[in-house]
């Protein structure tokens, strides 16, 4: 099985978004910092409440999804459908904007922490304007497969590790999602080693959120904070230190689309987004089709 080396680093920015909430942007950072269909993915983390708590007010989205995992804290959402949720930690939310959502993202603190990630995954031009959906994915629901190097929560897709599978809560399969994605939080013990199996003809992105990680057979060095294009491959060799390592691994099958996107609105033409703002501006967003 050909393993994966480093293809390009994408390093976090520090920036904020919402009302004020101080966040580190890797993919989307920039245009050119996208993996198809992967748009963006946001890292929050602060013993600070200062740093979060005007959180995200109402705002809308249309064209794409929005994948929200929390380690520490809570997230509360509502939304224009009348949901409501508040995600704990280890939990996830997976958001279908479709044709149009309003939402508010609201982080809570528990004992002072709050941390997670936003991920941002496109949609395809026949699934753009499916009906808006939304899942609250508590932590116990969510299948981890361990080994002796480490352990694997398997928020999305399917994952065989050791002869054993997992099914994630999100499963592109059953729920018809084309993109296909799985999303794995990857935890090595000290000097841990796992080789993961990914699709082949997906891209393939992976976060440092706790020490460094080396990865694939080059073992070249992904240090806390940092993201990494994999090049091709049918497997993920990743290797910690001493300290042990935590790192997110997120595959799906690329789009091959043109994007057009402003702000929360993400489609294919400049037509299209002008539309959305038209909406948007008159109510009409989150009308049926
Ligand atoms: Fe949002």
């Amino acid at each position: 099985m050909k393993i994966r080396e480093l293809s390009r680093r994408l390093l976090s920015h520090p920036t904020s978004d919402g009302a004020g909430v101080k966040l580190r942007r890797s993919l989307g950072a920039r245009p050119d910092a996208r993996l198809d269909p992967l748009l963006m993915l946001d890292e929050f983390y602060s013993d600070d409440p200062q740093d979060y708590l005007g959180g995200f007010p109402p705002h809308p989205h249309r064209g794409f999804e929005t994948v929200t995992y929390m380690l520490d804290g809570h997230m509360r959402h509502e939304d224009h459908l009348g949901n409501r949720g508040d995600l704990g930690p280890g939990g996830v939310q997976w958001m279908t904007a479709g044709r149009g959502i309003v939402h508010s993202e609201m982080p809570q603190q528990s004992e002072g922490r709050m941390r997670g990630f936003q991920l941002w995954i496109n949609l395809p031009a026949a699934e753009k304007m499916q009906p808006a959906r939304y899942a609250d994915i508590q932590a116990d629901a969510v299948p981890e497969l361990t080994t002796a190097h480490g352990r694997v929560r398997v928020l999305a897709g399917r994952l065989e590790l050791d002869g054993r599978e997992a099914r994630g809560p999100i499963n592109g399969t059953a729920d018809s999602m084309s993109t296909d994605p799985l999303y794995l939080d990857i935890r090595l013990g000290a000097a841990g080693v796992l080789v993961l199996p990914v699709a082949s003809g997906h891209n393939v992105f992976l976060y440092a959120f706790d020490g460094e990680v080396r990865i694939g057979e080059q073992a070249e060095a992904l240090a806390a904070h940092e993201g990494a294009v994999l090049g091709a491959g049918a497997a993920v060799r990743v290797e910690a230190g001493p300290d042990g390592a935590g790192v997110l691994l997120i595959a799906a099958r690329p789009i091959g689309e043109p994007v057009a996107q402003y702000g929360p609105f993400v489609m294919n033409t400049r037509e299209e987004l002008e539309q959305a703002l038209a909406d948007y501006r008159d109510g009409r967003l989150t009308e049926p089709a």
